[in-house]
């Protein structure tokens, strides 16, 4: 078992990761929120029912009376309807301030059910239980929480911390290849920012299996370095950003194709590569990363172009001018393992993308 503190005073809380973790899940809750009576489970219609059925008994072996509340596994499930609903079912469950709401499933679920939590009765506790390698390594780290508007994605929301994450890597086992690679590309990410040992690591392992056997280490490091960072930027205004390496051009990717294309870890994978050739081009990147990035990508089948004009992204990157003003941050690495906040005029962004 592997546990990593995250210290942010009032809200500190730790993440444990373990193979096999999701039957303990019960007595840890129980141990963690004594006062705690019910509690409920959010999940969606993928994995409800792979796990809920086990972590419904733990809970129950705890003495908690269990309530679930399954949604439709997807993005467009995250919106403010099902938000409306899920709260409706906790309020119908008879939850109190006092009792629990644990989110099984990926980042939307973890995503919505934590907003819930946040919402419900002003604040419950919640925990979350991720079940995919994005949601392990990021999203269920840092307290970010939300749902979609048709405005855009992650616009109402709020910084909101679980009691506890609870990562059983035993949980990856189901999840397709597709998708296994889909989460390693933030593990990549966050060793091109802040840990060349962890790109070495990864960029070495033979193949999936070897991977898969030495997951919990990957897990544990990719959360320990979001939990520092976090520790010193719980709201996202100065360090956090280099978490968003790879992102503004990859959410680009992602939102032109209307998210039907590319993953989200796909779109960052690509935004990886193509800001890297670009900024070692400008020579402010140590010649030979972007190739480095390269081949861990192509080994783990990412893409690594869109397919798409320059002029076509910087029109989709425009429609979020109005959110960021006249310049945006750019996460731009000197070499891997040392990401820096780079920030940029609008009019410079085309120089970025080569
Ligand atoms: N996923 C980026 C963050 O939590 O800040």
């Amino acid at each position: 078992m592997k546990k990593i503190h995250v210290a942010l005073g009032a809200h500190a809380y730790d993440i444990e990761i373990a193979a096999g973790l999701l039957p303990q899940v019960g007595s840890k809750v129980a141990a963690l929120l004594p006062k705690a009576r019910k509690a409920a489970i959010i999940s969606d219609t993928n994995v409800a029912p792979l796990y809920a059925t086990k972590l419904q008994a733990s809970l129950e072996e705890a003495g908690l009376v269990v309530h679930k509340v399954v949604i439709e596994a997807g993005e467009q499930s995250k919106n403010m309807q099902v938000l409306s609903d899920v709260l409706e079912q906790l309020a119908a469950a008879g939850l109190t301030r006092t009792d629990v709401v644990l989110t099984l499933g990926g980042g939307v679920v973890g995503d919505l059910g934590g907003f819930a939590a946040a919402s419900f009765m002003r604040g419950i506790a919640f925990v979350q239980i991720p079940t995919s390698l994005l949601a392990q390594i990021d999203s269920s780290v840092g307290g970010k929480v939300a749902v979609d508007l048709k405005a855009g994605k992650n616009l109402a929301g709020a910084f909101y911390q679980p009691k506890a994450v609870f990562i059983d890597t035993d949980l990856l086992a189901t999840l397709s290849t597709r998708f296994l690679h889909d989460g390693l590309a933030e593990a990549i990410k966050y060793g091109c920012i802040k840990d060349a040992a962890l790109f070495e690591k990864i960029a070495g392992y033979a193949d999936d299996a070897a991977l898969l056997a030495d997951i919990d280490s990957v897990v544990a490091t990719c959360c320990a370095i979001k939990a520092r960072i976090v520790e010193q930027d719980e709201f996202d205004t100065g360090l956090r950003m280099l978490l968003n390496f790879g992102h503004t051009l990859g959410h680009a990717v992602e939102q032109h194709f209307g998210y039907s294309c590319f993953t989200h870890g796909e779109g960052v994978a690509i935004g990886m590569y193509q800001l890297t050739k670009r900024t070692e081009e400008l020579g402010m990147t140590a010649q030979g990363s972007a190739e480095l990035i390269k081949s861990v990508l192509e080994k783990y089948n990412l893409p690594l172009t869109a397919g798409v004009e320059k002029a076509q992204l910087l029109d989709t990157m425009a429609r979020d001018k109005k959110k960021n003003g006249n310049s945006i941050t750019l996460i731009i690495l000197q070499q891997i393992g040392e990401g820096v906040l780079q920030k940029v005029d609008w009019q410079e962004v085309p120089k970025y993308l080569g």
